[in-house]
C-alpha cells in the first residue's frame, strides 16, 4: 500500500460522499493564494468532523486552530438548518487561532462560506484565550476539535474538559505522525507531545478514548477520539 493508493481511494470517495462545494475548495484556494501552509484537513476529514458534530447534536463547537477555516465551515454546516445554500439556525464555533494573518483570511471565507455570523473567532495564543473563555463562563461545548501547536495538546486537552459537559467529543488531529508516535526514543517536541496526550487519556478518569490511524491525502496519520464521561 502506498500514498498513491490512498490519493486514489480519497479521489473515488471524496467526490461521491464530501459535500465539498465551491465555498469549501475556494476556502482553500485563497488560503493558499494568501500565504497559509497547506495543512487543512482532507474533505473527507472535513467531511468526518462534520459527521461527528452531527452525531452529538453540537449546537456548540470549540475549535483550536483555524488556519483559513476549512474546517471551521464543515464545523459550522453541522449544525441544524445550516447548509450550502441554507440560512443559519444557531449553533456557534468559537475558534482560536494565534496568527492574525490566518484569522483575517478565515473571516473573509467564512463570511464568503455564508457561516460568519455562526463563528467567532479569537485572536492569540490558545494557551492564553482558553482562560478567557473559562472566565466568560463560555460552553459547555458539544464538540472540540485541537488542530493547533502539536506540543501543546496536553494543555489544550485539560482545557477542553473544563469547557465540556458529559457527552461532549473531543478530536485531536495529527497525533500518530507517519507511526512516530510509536517510537519512545523519539525527541521530536511533536510526537513527545502527541505521547503525553496518549498517557494523559489512559490516565484521565473523565473519558473514554481512543485513537485512529488514518491514510490518504495528507498521508499517514490520525487522531485521539474523547467522549467525555
Ligand atoms: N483546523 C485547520 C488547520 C489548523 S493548522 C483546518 O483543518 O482547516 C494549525 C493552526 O494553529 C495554524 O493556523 C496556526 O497558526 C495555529 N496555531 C499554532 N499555534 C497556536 C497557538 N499557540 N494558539 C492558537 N493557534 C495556534
Ligand atoms: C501540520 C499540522 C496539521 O494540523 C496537519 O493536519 C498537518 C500538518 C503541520 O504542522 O505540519
Ligand atoms: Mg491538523
Amino acid at each position: 500500500m502506498s500514498q498513491e493508493t490512498w490519493n486514489d481511494v480519497d479521489a473515488y470517495v471524496a467526490p461521491q460522499l464530501a459535500r465539498h462545494d465551491g465555498a469549501l475548495s475556494g476556502a482553500l484556494a485563497a488560503s493558499t493564494a494568501a500565504g497559509l501552509p497547506e495543512i487543512a484537513v482532507s474533505p473527507l476529514q472535513g467531511q468526518m468532523l462534520h459527521v461527528l458534530a452531527k452525531s452529538v447534536g453540537a449546537i456548540t463547537v470549540l475549535e483550536i486552530g483555524t488556519l483559513g477555516g476549512y474546517s471551521t465551515i464543515w464545523l459550522a454546516r453541522a449544525f441544524p438548518n445550516v447548509g450550502p445554500n441554507g440560512g443559519p439556525d444557531g449553533g456557534k464555533v468559537v475558534t482560536l487561532e494565534l496568527e492574525p494573518h490566518h484569522a483575517e483570511v478565515a473571516r473573509t471565507n467564512l463570511q464568503k462560506a455564508g457561516v460568519a455570523d455562526l463563528v467567532d473567532i479569537r485572536v492569540g495564543r490558545a494557551i492564553e484565550t482558553l482562560p478567557q473563555l473559562v472566565q466568560e463562563g463560555a460552553g459547555p461545548f458539544d464538540f472540540v476539535f485541537i488542530d493547533a501547536d502539536k506540543p501543546s495538546g496536553p494543555d489544550y486537552f485539560q482545557w477542553a474538559l473544563r469547557l465540556t459537559r458529559p457527552g461532549s467529543l473531543i478530536v485531536v488531529d495529527n497525533v500518530v505522525r507517519q507511526g512516530e508516535l510509536a517510537n519512545a526514543a523519539s525527541e521530536d517536541e511533536n510526537v513527545l507531545g502527541c505521547r503525553r496526550l496518549v498517557e494523559m487519556l489512559q490516565q484521565e478518569p473523565r473519558v473514554t478514548a481512543t485513537v485512529v490511524q488514518t491514510v490518504g491525502t495528507k498521508g499517514y496519520d490520525g487522531f485521539a477520539l474523547a467522549v467525555v464521561l
